[in-house]
């Protein structure tokens, strides 16, 4: 059985004082969910603050992005080291927001991946089509590629150690999230694919569903068979939202 994973990625948002309030209110509230495992991806300064915070309770934290190199003359980066410096047992890899915005291609999420997974991270993978591809009939073409960017590269060892993300760019940041049973075929294309390696392993990896997630979608998405959960951007800023998204699980 895969357990549901809810996961949110607070993108570039918050301060000391409003991520304490946030933070509180969902470790209260999702205290007493026994059905699932929740994650917070904060940006890099609150890190530490997270990890006060958050630990010993039932809500991990992670990053949304890490460098694929440990250490050297790279400005502005953070090494995985760095990110279990502060205890963090996640981070997001491929997000398209760093896709489209920061030049992010296959090999280099691949080459993050691979060194999230190095580091004893578990990477968040995410994978997704425009609404130009997919009105061409593209998207498994697309998700495909990307899967397989890191399945041909590293194995099907490499994704048991990872979490799958879903995320269609077209329902990511807007109000028009995919539908279960959109979202579903393509949880079943990506397992599917994966099982041509490895069924053991396409059984038990979660794939995550992410894009306008919702207190009042969550739920039909979650009950979809190959969806186990969820990423959540803008609804992880609000602790209602969140924690009822959570409930979902
Ligand atoms: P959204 O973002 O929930 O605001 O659509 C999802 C994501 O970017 O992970």
């Amino acid at each position: 059985m895969r357990r549901k994973l809810v996961v949110g990625n607070w993108k570039m948002n918050g301060s000391i004082a409003k991520n304490k309030v946030l933070l509180e209110a969902v470790i209260v509230g999702v205290r007493d969910l026994h059905h699932g495992d929740f994650v917070v991806c904060v940006p890099y300064p609150y890190l530490a603050q997270a990890q006060a915070l958050a630990q010993g309770t039932n809500v991990a934290w992670g990053a949304q992005n890490l460098s694929s190199n440990e250490d050297g003359a790279l400005t502005g980066a953070v090494s995985p080291s760095m990110l279990m410096d502060y205890g963090c047992s996640h981070v997001i890899v491929g997000h398209s927001e760093r896709r489209l915005l920061s030049h992010e291609t296959d090999d280099t999420a691949a080459a993050r991946f691979h060194a999230a997974i190095n580091a004893g991270l578990t990477p968040i993978f995410c994978m997704g089509e425009t609404l130009e591809e997919r009105e061409s009939d593209w998207t498994e073409y697309v998700v495909g590629r990307q899967l397989d960017s890191i399945l041909r590269r590293f194995g099907p060892e490499s994704v048991s150690k990872a979490v799958l993300a879903y995320e269609p760019l077209w329902a990511v940041g807007t109000d028009n999230p995919a539908t279960p049973a959109q979202a579903q075929e393509v949880h079943t294309f990506i397992r599917k694919r994966i099982a041509r390696c490895d069924k053991k392993i396409a059984k038990n990896v979660r794939i995550l569903y992410g894009g306008s997630l919702n207190p009042s979608n969550a739920k039909a998405l979650f009950d979809m068979p190959d969806i186990d959960g969820g990423l959540v951007g803008r609804c992880s800023l609000d602790a209602s939202a969140f924690v009822g998204i959570c409930k979902a699980t």
